[in-house]
């Protein structure tokens, strides 16, 4: 397959694995990580959204294994990165969104944000610094936080709160593996049209997207390819020098609150 011309965003010979890879911006990554050159490991609890991935690198002359499994199940995520074989890359990006007010927020709604989020984050991002460290590969971490790490709008507690802390995981791990050559760095994107984001209204989604618009100087949502971009740079040699930051793809846009 042609690969880019670059060498710093070349990624073959390496392998990548990529949770949340049967949608949006994680379908997105994958299949931009095996445009780079990279064999991707795609996991994701929805089988069939895998197989669409995988058909959609195939068809780009790639290479895709994939992995089902719940990011929040450990063991089956240590299975899947063992099986994978040294890691060059890995990019946590599963996540859900939930939406309820502080008031009514239930233990069980907190739970499940927590473990998906930010447990399924930590789970990937200790498995892959594991293998790197094990086989000695200087690999690249990047997790997925959000703009609604640092804002408060209602309703976004439990969501917020989980990329706040994906933020601190971030931050904390690249302290501690950078000494092996491992960079670890977090991407906070602002509203991306994803079937995350198309869930609401069609009238709800307009009035949504239309704001967002107004506030971004570039005048447009952002799409999955733009994050998957992100990743790229965070992942490839490009960004060598680069580890505990955030990189914030929104478009520019300020939050009003
Ligand atoms: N779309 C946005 O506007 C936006 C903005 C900021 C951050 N994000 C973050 O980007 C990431 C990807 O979001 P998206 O917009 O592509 O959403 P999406 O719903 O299209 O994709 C999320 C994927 O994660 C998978 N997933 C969810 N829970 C899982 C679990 N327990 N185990 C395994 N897989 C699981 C889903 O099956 C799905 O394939 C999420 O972490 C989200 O919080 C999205």
């Amino acid at each position: 397959m042609t690969t880019t011309t670059l060498p710093a965003y070349d990624l073959t010979g390496r392998t990548a694995f990529v949770t949340g890879a049967a949608s949006g911006i994680g379908r997105a990554t994958a299949a931009l990580l095996a445009r780079a050159g990279a064999t991707v490991h795609c996991a994701d609890r929805d089988e069939d959204g895998l197989k669409e991935t995988a058909a959609l690198v195939a068809r780009q002359g790639g290479t895709a294994h994939t992995h089902a499994l719940d990011v929040t199940d450990r063991l089956a995520l240590a299975a899947a990165v063992s099986a994978a074989g040294p890691l060059h890359v890995m990019a946590a990006i599963a996540g859900i969104m939930h939406t309820s007010t502080v008031l009514e927020t239930r233990d069980e709604d907190l739970d499940r944000v927590l473990a998906v989020n930010f447990k399924g984050v930590l789970y990937a991002c200790q498995e892959a610094a594991r293998s790197m460290i094990a086989s000695g590969v200087p690999g690249s971490i990047v997790t997925m936080a959000s703009g609604a790490m640092d804002t408060a709008s209602p309703g976004l507690l439990c969501y917020s709160v989980t990329k706040a802390a994906v933020v601190q995981l971030t931050k904390t791990l690249a302290t501690e593996a950078g000494p092996h050559g491992i960079r670890v760095n977090a991407i906070a994107p602002g509203w991306i049209r994803t079937p995350m984001t198309d869930r609401h209204e069609p009238a709800a989604q307009q009035q949504a997207e239309a704001a967002m618009v107004r506030h971004s100087p570039l005048g447009r949502v952002g799409e999955a390819e733009d994050i998957a971009h992100a990743v790229l740079h965070l992942a490839s040699d490009a960004s060598a020098f680069t580890t505990g930051q955030i990189l914030r793809p929104n478009g520019g846009v300020a939050m009003p609150w």
